[in-house]
């Protein structure tokens, strides 16, 4: 809940969002439901529980929920943007200027990604033509989630385009990588984030707090 408030608080500055929400549950819930509704954002809240038989990193069948929700719901040729966006990670607004305009697939910077301060793509005259990142030998897109955007487009032109939910264990880091290659090749990268020079996303964690008891009173407030 607090993860979320926070996002909804960020998500509320952007204009012409809609938020797709999936329960990792088989049922939705109703404290989710309240927190939505009262963000006044226009909001898809779905119950999507990962299979037992998933062995794939956490929120792939989540993702494919959504992906399957956008497929049947969305309008077919009405310009839209899908981003994969974690609920504790940061977000500079400006972000969600930059990937709006996507044409196929867009990439840029994050921070604090994959064990390394900064991930990012490497632009020569405008182009992708690598990555600075864990991994880039083995990945032909060596993206975080939080590191793209593809029109929705996409998503009719390489149906279905899925996360995979069955992957030999031990395989790291390539859900992005393998969902991008359905439908992409690096020639098809537009860089945002000025050429992928500046940073508005960042890779956060929230962390459970050591909760004393006993401790809270009535304290003033300062703003
Ligand atoms: C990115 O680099 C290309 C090639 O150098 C240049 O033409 C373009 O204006 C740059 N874009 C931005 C937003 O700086």
């Amino acid at each position: 809940m607090a993860d979320l408030t926070r996002f909804a608080n960020t998500l509320r500055n952007v204009r012409r969002l809609h938020w797709i929400v999936v329960e990792d549950w088989t049922f939705t819930n109703h404290n989710v439901h309240d927190l939505l509704h009262t963000s006044n954002i226009s909001f898809t809240y779905i119950a999507q529980a990962t299979r037992e038989t998933s062995n794939a990193s956490k929120g792939n069948d989540q993702k494919n929920s959504a992906l399957e929700w956008i497929n049947k719901n969305h309008r077919f040729g009405e310009p839209a943007v899908v981003y994969f966006a974690d609920d504790d990670n940061t977000y500079d607004l400006r972000l969600f200027e930059e990937m709006r305009y996507t044409k196929k697939l867009s990439m840029w910077p994050v921070g604090f990604s994959g064990a390394m301060r900064l991930e990012k793509p490497i632009v020569k005259d405008g182009k992708v033509t690598n990555f600075s990142a864990w991994w880039s030998n083995h990945r032909v897109f060596a993206v975080d989630m939080a590191g793209f955007a593809i029109n929705t487009n996409v998503l009719w032109d390489y149906y279905p385009m899925r996360f995979e939910t069955i992957v030999p264990a031990k395989t790291c880091c390539m859900a992005e990588t393998h969902f991008l290659e359905q439908c992409c090749t690096r020639e098809d990268i537009e860089p945002k984030a000025d050429n992928c020079t500046k940073v508005y996303v960042w890779h956060t964690k929230t962390v459970k707090p050591g909760l004393r008891v006993g401790q809270s009173k009535n304290e003033d407030i300062y703003v």
